[in-house]
């Protein structure tokens, strides 16, 4: 896939005060009363105006503010901004990759094709090099990302590319940065891929277009292989739930596998995981049919997939060394004369039969025959991630996902990971209280509990499909979705899972190496 807007990121020898840039950009921590050493020598030759913004109390360096300062004839940049990174002993690596989103967001709003960016040089040595140009590489593709391809009247028209240039006075500091940008613009270019996934209307990707992007994906990406099952394989298979979740629609339900086997290593020494996560094209709630305020937000329930589908490609675009399956059950869910109903019963892969009690409650029926494919396949740590609860949302907001799970070794490694690539996660509960309120009177389990905990019940509901296997489940509903834009970010998907998924994965892999 083309990507909407070419972004271009290298590391370059130069000066803040020689820059020659249509923006420069450079960080600034709050509280600090004169310009730092770096901006010092700019700031002489805009004769003072960035001390006396400081001065007037303009810009206090605040996380999430800015201030632009135009160049004059003494200096190469056209504008600089100034961005806040808030207070400097909290400063994580987030806050490096933020005010990379920001300054990103803030260049295609202004139509600067050009862009230095000395952002990390506020941090000094705080972080590694490699490390800080891999978040503001991350950085500048969220923040830059736009989705209109299918806007076809602009009135001004939007920036076609972006190149920015990470700049540094130090020589010894131009290869750690492009050291550190290999892997940042491979996981940024492929968040902004599964945004656009995402953000494509039901119209345009049924399960069988999806099936066909990840069959693109597995072709050009080396190591990666592609299986997908149709419909009447899904049945021969036994899948009753996705069968049953894709009966109502003419787009007919697909069951995707990518492996990723990583080259010149022996694959038997590594772990396998798998990723499995939810790919409802569209989720009307089936007969159980959703109130019409904001339906069409619900094409956005297919992004558990498309953050599988994702991290399957940057794992292998990584190389890393780890067993990795990609499981994507995906399926329409609409109401017709040939969908499933409330009071069915259906028989599920692992021949546990489920009561249907909503048909909107989807995610799990199509989950539990993906699960119990990872646990056919001897998986060893099985990841969900699916828009599953509404009621995940209520409890958490739009700022962070729910992450439950059997293990507490893994749960604290997605902790970890989700502090790491700012994707964050917040642990909730998922045991035995809840999987006793999904008991059927008439067949092993139903597909709702009570009214209370549904984030939980949903969790508790898929922990019976996984075996004895190490598992984790993260309901992404409220987080796939950024709903009005902000200062890091336009509106539309987000690509939740992406970054967290692969760090976890790099995080793993650095484990085995020791
Ligand atoms: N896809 C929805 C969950 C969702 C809601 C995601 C809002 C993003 C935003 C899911 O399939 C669903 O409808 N769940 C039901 C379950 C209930 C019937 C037990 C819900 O949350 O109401
Ligand atoms: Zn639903
Ligand atoms: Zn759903």
């Amino acid at each position: 896939m083309k990507e909407i807007i070419n972004v271009e990121i290298k590391a370059r020898k130069a000066d803040v005060s020689s820059c020659e840039t249509d923006l420069l950009i450079i960080g600034r921590f709050s509280g600090e009363k004169k310009p730092d050493k770096i901006t010092a020598a700019l700031d002489e030759k805009l004769g003072g105006a960035i001390e006396r913004i400081i001065k007037l109390d303009d810009f206090k360096g605040k996380e999430g503010t800015s201030a632009i300062i135009y160049g004059n004839e003494t200096i190469d940049a056209k504008r600089i901004l100034l961005i806040g990174l808030g207070e400097e002993k909290k400063a994580t690596l987030n806050t490096l990759r933020k005010a990379a989103a920001y300054a990103a967001n803030k260049a295609v709003a202004i139509k600067a094709k050009n862009v230095g960016m000395a952002l990390h040089a506020a941090f000094g040595r705080r972080f590694d090099t490699a490390d800080m140009a891999r978040v503001m590489a991350e950085g500048i593709y969220f923040g830059s990302y736009r989705y209109d391809e299918f806007v076809t009247e602009s009135e001004n028209g939007r920036l076609v590319s972006l190149e920015v240039e990470l700049i540094d006075s130090e020589q010894a500091k131009i290869k750690a940065l492009e050291n550190g940008l290999i892997s940042g613009v491979i996981v940024g270019r492929i968040q902004s891929y599964a945004r656009t996934l995402a953000n494509r209307p039901a119209n345009v990707i049924s399960p069988a277009k999806l099936a066909e992007e990840a069959q693109k994906v597995a072709k050009s990406t080396t190591g990666v292989s592609c299986t997908v099952l149709d419909e009447k394989e899904i049945a021969a298979k036994g899948m009753g739930g996705l069968s049953a979740v894709g009966a109502g629609s003419q787009n007919k339900p697909r069951f995707i596998v990518l492996k990723y086997k990583p080259a010149n290593r022996s694959a038997n020494s590594l772990p396998t995981v798998a990723l499995v996560g939810k790919a409802i094209t569209f989720d009307s709630g089936g007969i159980d049919i959703k109130p019409s305020a904001n339906m069409e937000q619900m094409k956005l329930d297919k992004s558990g997939g498309i953050a599988v589908l994702s991290a399957v490609k940057a794992a292998a675009e990584l190389k890393l060394p780890v067993n990795l399956y990609g499981i994507v059950p995906a399926a329409e869910n609409l109401p017709s004369g040939s969908s499933y109903r409330p009071g069915d019963i259906v028989t599920t892969f692992s021949g546990k039969t489920v009561e249907i009690q909503n048909t909107d409650a989807e995610g799990r029926m199509i989950l539990c025959d993906a699960l119990e494919y990872a646990v056919k396949e001897n998986c060893d740590i099985i990841i969900d991630i699916a828009t599953l609860t509404g009621a995940c949302m209520v409890a958490l907001g739009q700022y962070m996902a729910g992450l439950m799970g059997n293990d507490e070794r893994l749960i604290k490694q997605i902790q970890a990971a989700a502090e790491e690539s700012g994707e964050k996660v917040w642990p909730m509960p998922s045991g035995d209280e809840y999987a006793k309120e999904m008991k059927s009177k008439i067949a092993d389990l139903k597909n709702v509990g009570s009214r209370w905990g549904g984030a939980c019940t949903g969790a508790a509901f898929l922990k019976q499909f996984v075996d004895d296997k190490k598992w984790a489940h993260l309901d992404i509903a409220g987080v796939d979705m950024i709903e009005k834009s902000t200062e890091y970010s336009a509106e539309g998907a987000s690509g939740f899972g992406v970054r967290l998924l692969t760090t976890y994965l790099m995080n793993i892999v650095k484990k085995n190496k020791k």
